[in-house]
């Protein structure tokens, strides 16, 4: 089906760029009206397979499920808005207890925020009270946020820091991509290990004024890299034999994405602070971090903000968990069952096309990589950008991520015949554009 985009779709556009700043659209004529399971359908009545999850923001479909609406709109009629910083309300601690039963043991002690970049912002503020050091290391490639503290951890394009310094002491150091890595995965994981060790700690910073090193499990915008199996459970050491703590990032990968609900889980370890948003909130504004409870608590009115544990938020979010917890089994069967349909389908295509260099993923976090040649991997964004073009047009929504990837996150509700459809749609765009 050709996607048609007509007046009204162009009108709302137009107003839009007069009185909206610009984020990040990429030109896609997209006006989003109503969704459902998934599909989204536009002001135009176009409708779109959803291989986006709107940015992972929709793990159990478009517009949530039916018992997570449910929940919001009774809360909506009991009490929206509830002074949650200043008095108690239950909706939250209901929540942040069974947040908490999905964690390692001893977590945890539980902030509620809005975004991602404030839940990471809040980490970076509890691992300098809780280490009173000052130094953060995070990755190249990493994206954590674009306030001033969340953006100083934050490093995969120019485009978000240009102007913007300076930010909090943040050393970053390479993150491991066995793709892009002339070595085996060991030696993949252990470059990275030694950048930390032999450059930033040795030579920049020394290791008793490092509070933590903030990562993301699989890095997300800067292009769906897994890094080596190993990788984590090394950086663990390193942060453990340096009293530093370790803040997991979890607010793309996690949630059930891979197929676990830590994405770090896949990596056989943990860290001592996790990040939650996106589909935390279930559609809803609404962030956690959650730190280990031996690391303690926070002192009166040193950190607070108005919204955290909003109870329509908190109600659809519990809902949202209550849902996974009860599904857990069969979630988990789709996740791994689909990843896996999607994967060899895309790898044929990597087999067959000169310009599909890379796929790789865990669970349904997918990513493909598009080169100009094999040989020299030279990165092909605007190849990257027609095949997500060409997508949209014939009704299935991807994304970019990094310089030249592309990432597949459905639904993890996503049925078996959306996936095959949504694969015809990305067989036939990577073959029309090849050429
Ligand atoms: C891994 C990660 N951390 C943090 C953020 C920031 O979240 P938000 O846009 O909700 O502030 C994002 C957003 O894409 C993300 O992918």
């Amino acid at each position: 089906m050709e996607v048609k985009i007509g007046a009204k779709a162009k009108s709302v556009i137009k107003r839009d760029s007069r009185v909206i700043f610009t984020t990040t659209r990429e030109d896609f004529p997209l006006v989003a009206d109503h969704g459902s399971g998934d599909f989204l359908y536009d002001i135009e009545g176009n409708r779109f397979i959803d291989f986006s999850s709107f940015v992972s923001c929709y793990n159990l479909g478009v517009n949530a499920n039916a018992q997570v609406r449910n929940a919001a709109k009774k809360q909506i009629d009991r009490l929206m808005h509830g002074m949650f910083m200043d008095y108690y309300e239950e909706q939250p601690v209901k929540l942040a207890e069974k947040l908490v039963s999905m964690l390692p043991p001893d977590f945890g002690r539980v902030f509620f925020s809005n975004s991602g970049t404030e839940a990471n912002e809040d980490a970076i503020k509890l691992v300098k009270l809780f280490t009173k050091r000052r130094h953060i290391i995070a990755f190249y490639g990493a994206f954590h946020g674009r306030s001033m503290g969340a953006l100083g951890l934050t490093a995969s394009k120019t485009a978000h820091r240009a102007h913007f310094g300076p930010f909090v002491n943040v050393s970053h150091a390479p993150y491991p991509d066995p793709y892009r890595f002339d070595g085996d995965a060991e030696e993949c994981s252990q470059a990275s290990i030694d950048f930390i060790e032999k450059n930033i700690l040795a030579k920049e910073i020394p290791p008793d004024e490092v509070a933590a090193i903030f990562f993301e499990p699989v890095q997300g915008e800067g292009g769906y890299i897994v890094p080596p199996r190993g990788f984590f459970k090394e950086l663990r050491k390193l942060a453990d034999r340096h009293g530093i703590l370790l803040v997991d990032d979890e607010i793309q990968a996690g949630y059930m994405r891979t197929g676990k609900f830590l994405a770090l889980s896949n990596f056989g370890t943990v860290a001592d602070i996790y990040t939650f948003a996106k589909s935390f909130g279930a559609g809803f504004p609404l962030a956690a971090t959650v730190a280990r409870k031996s690391l303690g608590d926070t002192p009166s009115g040193s950190h607070a903000g108005t919204f955290g544990g909003n109870l329509v938020a908190s109600a659809a979010a519990t809902a949202s968990l209550d849902y996974i917890k009860r599904n857990m089994r069969s979630l988990q069967r789709g996740i791994v069952r689909k990843g896996a349909t999607i994967m060899k389908r895309m790898n044929e295509l990597r087999e067959t096309y000169e310009y599909v260099g890379d796929v790789r993923g865990i669970g349904l976090m997918i990513g493909v990589e598009f080169v100009k040649s094999k040989d020299t991997k030279e990165y092909a964004p605007k190849e990257r950008d027609r095949v997500i073009m060409s997508c949209f047009k014939k009704g299935l929504l991807v994304l970019p991520a990094g310089r030249s990837s592309m990432r597949i996150i459905p639904p993890l509700t996503v049925s078996d015949s959306s996936v095959e459809k949504g694969l015809d749609v990305l067989e036939e765009t990577i073959k029309e554009n090849s050429k």
